[in-house]
């Protein structure tokens, strides 16, 4: 396994992602571990982070001595490669403005860390590679034993080697998606260098996950509030293979969920699982605070605070009963949830987190939290879910909205409007699972990355048999997105878009008319509200 210290950057843990992305296994502890720790981690390499102070000069973290003292490869990344610098006998100099950026660094000679990694390659035959950089402090003399590596004009020493220790560093950040070759400069280091093998998988991770939350926990109840997404369904598959029956799970149905979605998560979870959970039907409850409303902020605002105070009354429930009573909260928080807190966040970001994460819950209700997948981004959180023995249809399931079809039903949200669009929706996720792309040989639902349907409270004239009809209109939505910050609207075969048509107005009585938005991301969002 790989150690990496943290320095305190923003991106640490991106580290750790593209290593174990490279199915290596790792841990990130702080920079400040002992010497003891160090020697008994048993590490193969050692990774220095970067940090989030602006200079070098603001302060003097270093790496514990017995990093240089094992004996294993070190890479040290941005910080990391200023402390290896002083640490082992060379000099930083200090600046008082960093910038950030794109750059491309010339790569010398050939390190085993570099070697035959490049993007492009200079007329002149130096091999090239795009990168994202911090500039600032330099490094202005390498410690002895180190030769050159990488340089930019702005930077003449942007990379460094010491091979017969295997020691390297980089002044840029390999772990950032913007440099293109930093995944497998990252990979040469941990497999090749380090001589990790490769062959950590989500199956080990799932043991070492319930061995933490057995001893995180001991003998003491969980609550979980399940809402059918992939997060809470993992976390709540996760901590049940742990603790079992010390686990309850609260499912809300605000009745503004998927068609027959409801059922689907009880038979997973107790059919299947043979998890506790309490089916919460709320709907009466939900549609009665939304009667009247049709802004959709406001709407949201409602279904939000009806969500916690049913939950909290739930939770208080059980917290309450039995001998023990429930002493923790769990949350399917993810990574990405957990650098939207901490870093930059739009206000968007703010909105949707509220959502999913019941936040201020645990201090409400005196309740611990427990966070089991805190350190995994979303693919691994779906891998760990298959590992859990969760169906594929669950584990990649589009996104849903925390407030459901509340969002997608415009305007006042009324049960009838629901059910139509409950109905139609179910036609068109049907038939995008059931349509296979010959070109790439994935169905629709895959090649998509969030596709539903929206309800659109006004009527159009049809004809039907021999009679008028004056029916509600439906939209179909489907876009493509690697983020969710920016969406195409998906090129779906007509035949497919036919299909879906002519099914929801002969199958749904009430709808008339099928459009297709045909709208990006931005200036459209991608759900209607
Ligand atoms: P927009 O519509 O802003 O959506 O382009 C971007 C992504 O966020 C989801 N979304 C929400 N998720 N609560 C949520 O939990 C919300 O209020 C909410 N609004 C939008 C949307 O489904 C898409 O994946």
């Amino acid at each position: 396994k790989i150690l990496i210290l943290d320095f305190g950057s923003q991106v640490t843990q991106l580290i750790a992602r593209r290593v174990r992305e490279a199915h290596v296994f790792c841990e990130v502890h702080p920079n400040d571990v002992s010497d003891e720790f160090i020697r008994s981690f048993g590490a193969k390499a050692i990774i220095l982070s970067g940090s989030h102070a602006s200079t070098y000069e603001e302060h003097d973290l270093r790496a514990p001595q017995a990093v240089w003292d094992s004996g294993v490869p070190v890479l040290g990344i941005c910080y990391g490669m200023f402390t290896m610098t002083v640490q082992l006998g060379g000099q930083v100099e200090a600046s008082t403005h960093r910038e950030f950026g794109y750059a491309e660094v010339r790569a010398h000679g050939h390190t085993e860390l570099l070697k035959g990694i490049e993007d492009f390659a200079t007329p002149d035959g130096h091999g090239m590679l795009k990168v994202w950089m911090s500039h600032g402090d330099k490094v202005t003399a390498m410690p002895p034993g180190f030769k050159l590596m990488a340089s930019t004009p702005s930077c003449p020493i942007a990379g460094m080697a010491n091979e017969e220790k295997h020691y390297y560093a980089v002044q840029f950040h390999p772990e950032v998606t913007h440099t293109v070759q930093g995944a497998a400069l990252l990979t040469r280091f941990v497999r090749d260098i380090a001589g990790c093998k490769g062959d950590w998988i989500m199956g080990d991770y799932v043991n070492e996950a319930v061995a933490r939350i057995r001893e995180q926990v001991g003998d003491e109840e969980v609550i979980l509030g399940l809402s059918g997404g992939v997060d809470s369904s993992v976390a709540a598959a996760l901590i049940h293979r742990a603790i079992g029956d010390q686990l309850t799970c609260v499912f809300v149905d605000h009745g503004l969920l998927r068609l027959n979605e409801g059922q689907m998560v009880m038979d997973m979870f107790v059919g299947q699982l043979h998890a506790k959970v309490i089916h919460v039907d709320a709907s009466e409850q939900f549609l009665g605070h939304l009667k009247g409303v049709s802004d959709p902020e406001q709407k949201r605002k409602i279904i939000g605070r009806e969500f916690v105070e049913v939950f909290k009354a739930e939770a208080g429930k059980l917290k309450g009963a039995g001998a023990k009573g429930a002493k923790w909260l769990a949350q399917g928080t993810i990574y990405p949830d957990v650098i939207e807190s901490g870093g930059a966040k739009t206000k968007k970001a703010v909105t949707i987190k509220s959502h999913h994460n019941v936040g201020g819950l645990p201090e409400q209700l005196g309740l611990k939290l427990l966070e089991p997948l805190r350190e995994l981004f979303k693919d691994e959180v779906r891998e760990l879910g298959l590992a859990l023995g969760l169906p594929e249809a669950m584990v990649y399931r589009h996104p849903f909205p925390g407030p459901g079809l509340g969002v997608r039903i415009l305007g006042e949200v009324k049960k009838e409007y629901a059910t139509l669009l409950q109905r139609a929706d179910a036609i068109f996720i049907e038939e995008l699972r059931n349509t296979i792309d010959p070109a790439t040989g994935k169905t629709w639902y895959q090649l998509t990355s969030q596709a539903f349907t929206v309800f659109l409270p006004v009527k159009s004239v049809g004809v039907m048999g021999d009679g008028r009809t004056y029916d509600y209109v439906v939209a179909l939505r489907a876009v493509q997105t690697s983020d969710f910050m920016t969406a195409d609207w998906a090129e779906l075969p007509y035949a497919l878009l036919k299909k879906v048509s002519g099914r929801i107005i002969n199958e749904v009585r009430g709808i008339n008319r099928v459009t297709y938005d045909v709208s990006s991301k931005p200036p459209a969002t991608i759900e209607w509200e």
